[in-house]
């Protein structure tokens, strides 16, 4: 059994962030930015929660979709930049879209996450019969985790939200999903404030270098080599399933982090880059949110068409990979 996408959306705040911002408050310069990263801009939530946006995009998307809230038996919200511990951006998102007989929960893979939640939503919907559709939301304020004097990080995110109504079909769907927490401590932003005195007081260092609260670390250029290796990765244990092979897709919605790691997985794939969707230049990397909104982007634009093999490679913190393969 497979999915249709039914309907997408999504939510960019306003307010814009251009690599010359940046020159303002690290050393560092448009030219470099652009050449080892291929980003130009990327949009910075303000006054907007995560929750908000993520509503916006999915009240988006149940209007294309042309549903009724009613009728959505499931909501998953990807992030990992969560408002709150507790409540889920699920609740808050069935709450605020009128879906008040879906279940909801959120899943945190990171920028793997809205291919967790594609592949989550699908087995929902194989399982339970009575269930017509599954609302994804993927929603991020990165930006409020970054830390503003790490030039090697600061430049790279980006926030907004985007969503997907998906409904069952006899169109063939696979996936995989992988995880490899031995690089946990390689990308990270804590929440809870017991790290330092656990350390001071106990002697236990929990082996994350960055202490500080809510500040988002990460060891790029081991990121960097694990990424260029998870996305053909990703694609290839889900294309095994079923025989597919980089010739038969007609789109990669690669995560969108760095356009050399996406050139390095087209590469590697033997997959023309023409075939790979690109956002990142004007995003920037929007962690769970980056795959389905350059599938919404691509989806408004007349780009990807109905009756197209799609395949979503995604990586993330964690560390994450993952991948679907499916027709539009
Ligand atoms: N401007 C100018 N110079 C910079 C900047 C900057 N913004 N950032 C770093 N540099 C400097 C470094 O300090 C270094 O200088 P040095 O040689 O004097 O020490 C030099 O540039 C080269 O640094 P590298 O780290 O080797 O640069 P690299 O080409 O590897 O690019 C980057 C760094 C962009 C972070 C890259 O490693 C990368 O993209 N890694 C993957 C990151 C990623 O995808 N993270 C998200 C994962 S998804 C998720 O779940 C959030």
């Amino acid at each position: 059994m497979g999915i249709k996408i039914l309907g997408t959306g999504c939510y960019l705040p306003d307010q814009k962030l251009t690599n010359n911002d940046f020159t303002k408050f690290v050393d560092t310069n448009d030219e470099w930015i652009r050449t080892r990263t291929g980003i130009a801009e990327r949009r910075m939530a303000g006054w907007e929660p995560v929750w908000y946006m993520g509503s916006e995009a999915a009240r988006q998307a149940i209007a294309q979709a042309g549903i009724a809230p009613e009728d959505i038996g499931l909501v998953i919200a990807a992030s990992a930049t969560n408002d709150f511990h507790t409540p889920s951006i699920a609740c808050l998102v069935q709450h605020e879209t009128g879906a008040v007989n879906a279940a909801a929960f959120d899943v945190n893979a990171a920028c793997s996450g809205f291919v967790y939640a594609l592949d989550t939503a699908r087995r929902f919907l194989e399982t339970d019969t009575g269930m017509k559709y599954v609302l994804i939301v993927a929603a991020e304020a990165l930006s409020r985790f970054l830390d503003f004097g790490d030039r090697s990080s600061c430049i790279l995110f980006g926030d907004g939200a985007a969503a997907a109504v998906i409904e069952r079909s006899d169109k063939p769907f696979t996936s995989a999903l992988g995880a490899d927490g031995s690089g946990g401590r390689l990308l990270y932003a804590r929440s809870v404030g017991v790290a330092e005195e656990i350390k001071v007081e106990h002697e236990f260092d929990d082996g994350f270098p960055e202490k500080r609260l809510h500040k988002l670390y990460q060891d790029g250029r081991e990121v960097y080599k694990f990424a260029t290796k998870a996305l053909p990765k990703a694609f290839h244990l889900a294309a095994d399933k079923a025989g597919i092979t980089p010739e038969d897709i007609d789109w990669f919605v690669p995560h969108q982090a760095n356009i050399r790691i996406i050139e390095t997985a087209a590469k590697n794939l033997g997959a023309p880059m023409e075939k790979f969707i690109v956002t990142l230049d004007h995003y920037g990397n929007t962690s769970s949110v980056s795959i389905p909104l350059a599938l919404h982007e691509s989806i408004e634009k007349g780009v990807i068409k109905r009756g197209q093999k799609l395949a979503l490679i995604g990586f993330g913190a964690g560390l994450t990979y993952a991948g679907a393969i499916f027709e539009y």
